[in-house]
């Protein structure tokens, strides 16, 4: 049972907040450079696509016309493409547990994802803990373990005739490339 009376458990979770995403001590790692979400995404967006990815990625950060520490961007966009991938593996696991009219070879690429995503999960974990410690030593080779685990999938679920996975793995890699632009503006 939660002892801590409601109004302060309130202005807890509050002030988490405001201290999680802005303020005087926001996050900051030696040498990185700060600019805009606009001038993030602009520097790492090749296509509108790109750039859309990028801004979605970053939706949530406070205060966006302001300059702040790329490392927010690349935390920010390491959270979401982790997230994502947390939601569509737990799909593949609930459609090999529950789905009945599951043909085979879509229950064996699916089990097969889940393996795929749960070691894409540990390389995304490993880049948030260097992000949020500021040591990036092997931090470029993290993102790219996490973009080929979910890489993997994908030509799994692409072989299928027809898989209503397909369109979420394609997001979280998706995702998955943008943080790792985003990471790279730390200059890894
Ligand atoms: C992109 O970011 C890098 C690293 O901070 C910077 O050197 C470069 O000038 C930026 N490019 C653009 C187009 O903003
Ligand atoms: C079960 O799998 C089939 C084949 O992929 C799919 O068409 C159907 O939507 C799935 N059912 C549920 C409830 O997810």
């Amino acid at each position: 049972m939660n002892t801590i009376p409601l109004p302060l458990r309130l202005l807890v979770a509050v002030s988490l907040t405001v201290a999680g995403v802005a303020g005087d001590d926001e996050k900051t790692c030696p040498g990185a450079p700060t600019m805009t979400v606009e001038s993030a995404c602009r520097n790492v967006s090749g296509t509108q696509a790109m750039y859309d990815t990028c801004r979605d990625a970053l939706a949530g950060v406070a205060d966006p016309l302001s300059d702040h520490d790329v490392t927010i961007y690349a935390l920010a966009a390491a959270h979401g493409a982790a997230a994502s991938a947390e939601a569509t593996m737990g799909a593949a696991i609930d459609e090999v547990r529950n789905n009945r009219s599951l043909p085979g070879d879509e229950r064996d690429a699916y089990m097969e994802c889940a393996v795929d995503y749960s070691t894409a999960l540990h390389a995304m974990g490993s880049v948030v803990d260097k992000l949020d410690g500021c040591s990036f030593d092997g931090l470029a080779g993290d993102y790219l373990n996490g973009l080929i685990d979910v890489e993997n999938c994908r030509d799994r679920v692409l072989k299928l005739p027809a898989s209503p996975l397909y369109a979420m793995v394609l997001v979280d890699r998706n995702k998955a490339g943008m943080a790792l632009f985003l990471g790279k503006l730390l200059g890894i």
